[in-house]
């Protein structure tokens, strides 16, 4: 299956609740080959409209910050947890997490990306569990998820949240700033992978 069959599939989508509200379904988009993903939590009410991820206020801040590394949106690849917008922007149920997971799984297993950056906190807790992400922003731990495979998380804030916080943006700002080195070590370093235990679900720290 191809990135772009997945997608459609998706765009029929009735697993769960939020498919009785949704405008358009919001699979993600970007190089299906990027060695970079971002995922956050779910569709907001723009990118509902327009089927695209992160094209609202936080997008913006999330291509600015992209573009001070020398990242095109092109480059990357930008998805969700949930596909479709919960409504309000509430958090999604657990439910719903679990109904639209099997297509997050799937995009990640035909990407292969190098890098998995989590925005905001419930992205995070998703791969990188049992941490605040006061202490694991900017960190980069590397963990096999079951039917993911082995992966290198790299939390930040959510750029929405950095929005109205001066002081997170900041820190998102420096966050984004270890990326490109990073690449850079991940791609270097072949055994990275080979080094993870697969039964622990404890991440390790990339160092
Ligand atoms: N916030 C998210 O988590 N995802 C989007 O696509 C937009 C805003
Ligand atoms: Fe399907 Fe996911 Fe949308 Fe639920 S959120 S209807 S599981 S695509």
């Amino acid at each position: 299956m191809t990135l772009e069959e997945l997608h459609q599939g998706i765009s029929t989508c009735e697993k769960c609740g939020l498919s009785k509200e949704r405008n358009k379904t919001v699979p993600g988009d970007g190089d299906p080959h990027a060695d970079i993903v971002f995922i956050g939590e779910g569709p907001g009410r723009n990118e509902d409209q327009q089927g695209l991820p992160f094209v609202g206020a936080a997008g913006k801040l999330l291509s600015e910050l992209m573009v001070g590394i020398g990242l095109e949106r092109k480059d990357a690849f930008i998805a969700n947890v949930v596909k479709c917008r919960p409504p309000g922007n509430r958090d999604p149920l657990p439910e719903e997490v679990e109904a639209c997971w099997p297509y997050l799984e799937q995009q990640l297993k035909l990407i292969d990306p190098l890098l998995v950056v989590t925005l905001g906190r419930h992205s995070m807790n998703r791969f990188v569990p049992n941490k605040s992400i006061s202490e694991a922003h900017g960190q980069a731990f590397r963990r096999e998820i079951p039917n993911m495979g082995k992966l290198v998380f790299f939390p930040i804030y959510h750029p929405a949240a950095a929005l109205y916080r001066p002081q997170l943006k900041d820190e998102i700002v420096a966050d984004f700033s270890k990326v490109p080195k990073l690449l850079a070590k991940i791609k270097q370093d072949k055994e990275m992978r080979a080094e993870v235990d697969s039964q622990s679900t404890q991440p390790k720290l990339f160092t």
